[in-house]
C-alpha cells in the first residue's frame, strides 16, 4: 500500500567530489541488500546535483533538491526553479525544512505556492511539518500540524494528495541529542493520518506516506520504523557519510518486508 522510504538531506555538506565518493561507498555498502521494496533518496546541495545524478545513475537511489522557488524563471537572484531541478535529474524536492523556516523566512503560504510548482513540474514534494518546542509545551502540536499540512496542500486536488510525501520533523528534535520518543512519534503520525482522513478523504489517509525525521540514527531507527504510521526515515547527520545511510537503508528494507501497512 505505502511504499516505504529511506531518505537523507545532506544540508550544506558534500560537494561534487564528495558526491561521487559517497555514491561509490553506498553502492559498496549495499551490495547484496534487496532495496527493491523501498524508495531511496538523497538530497544534495544544488552544486552537487549534477555529480550525484551521474554517480547514482542506474541505481535505485533518486536525487532531489533541498528547496526551490515558486516561480518558473525570472528576476530571482540566487534561486532555483522546479524545471531546473527536473533538468538536473531530480525526482524530489524538499520543502519547508525547519532551517528554511527559521533562518530564511519561509512560511507555509509560500510553501503552498512551491508545492503547486513542484507538482506541475512533475517533482515529488517532500513537505516538512513540525511543531516548535514552545508549541509542544503548549499542547498545540496537532493543531500546528493540521494548519501546516492543510495550508501546504490547499491548492491540490484531493486525488493528488498521495503524490506528495509528508515528513514529520518536530523542530525541537532536529539536530538534537535525541529523536522524539516512539510514543510521541506514533501519536503525531496518527494525528496526521486523522487530519488527512478528515480533510482529504480515506484514500489520501491510507496512501500518503509520512516519514519521521529528527535525530534519527541506525540505533533508534529500528524502533521508529516499526511504528504503524511511520512510512520511512528521513535522516540528516547520521547519513552524511555513506556507511551511516547504508545502515538506515537496510533497516527500512528489512522493515518493508514485515510491516502490514507497506
Ligand atoms: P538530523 O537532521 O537527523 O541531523 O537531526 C534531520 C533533518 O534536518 O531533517
Amino acid at each position: 500500500m505505502r511504499r516505504p522510504i529511506a531518505g537523507t538531506g545532506w544540508k550544506m555538506n558534500n560537494g561534487a567530489a564528495d558526491a561521487y565518493r559517497y555514491a561509490a561507498a553506498l553502492k559498496q555498502a549495499l551490495t547484496g541488500v534487496d532495496v527493491s521494496g523501498i524508495d531511496v533518496f538523497v538530497l544534495p546541495p544544488f552544486t552537487s546535483l549534477h555529480a550525484a545524478g551521474a554517480a547514482f545513475a542506474n541505481s535505485p537511489v533518486a536525487i532531489g533538491g533541498q528547496n526551490m522557488h515558486w516561480d518558473d524563471a525570472g528576476g530571482w537572484t540566487g534561486e532555483i526553479s522546479a524545471p531546473m531541478l527536473v533538468e538536473a535529474g531530480c525526482r524530489y524536492v524538499e520543502l519547508a525544512h525547519s532551517e528554511r523556516l527559521q533562518h530564511f523566512g519561509e512560511t507555509y503560504p509560500l510553501v503552498r505556492r512551491k508545492v503547486d510548482q513542484a507538482m506541475a513540474a512533475g517533482l515529488v514534494p517532500i513537505i516538512c511539518l513540525g511543531e516548535t518546542a514552545a508549541e509542544k509545551a503548549a499542547g498545540r502540536a496537532d493543531e500546528v500540524l493540521s494548519e501546516q499540512v492543510l495550508t501546504s496542500l490547499a491548492g491540490q486536488p484531493i486525488e493528488r494528495t498521495a503524490d506528495v510525501v509528508l515528513a514529520y520533523e518536530p523542530r525541537w528534535a532536529i539536530g538534537a541529542a535525541d529523536a522524539a520518543s516512539p510514543e510521541y512519534v506514533a501519536a503525531r503520525h496518527a494525528a496526521l493520518r486523522r487530519i488527512l482522513r478528515e480533510h482529504r478523504g480515506e484514500n489520501a489517509a491510507l496512501e500518503t506516506r509520512i516519514l519521521y525525521g529528527g535525530s534519527v540514527t541506525p540505533e533508534n531507527g529500528k524502533e521508529l520504523i516499526e511504528i504503524e504510521d511511520v512510512d520511512g526515515l528521513f535522516v540528516g547527520r547520521a547519513a552524511w557519510k555513506a556507511e551511516g545511510f547504508a545502515r538506515i537503508v537496510k533497516i527500512v528494507s528489512e522493515a518493508a518486508s514485515r510491516k502490514k501497512s507497506f
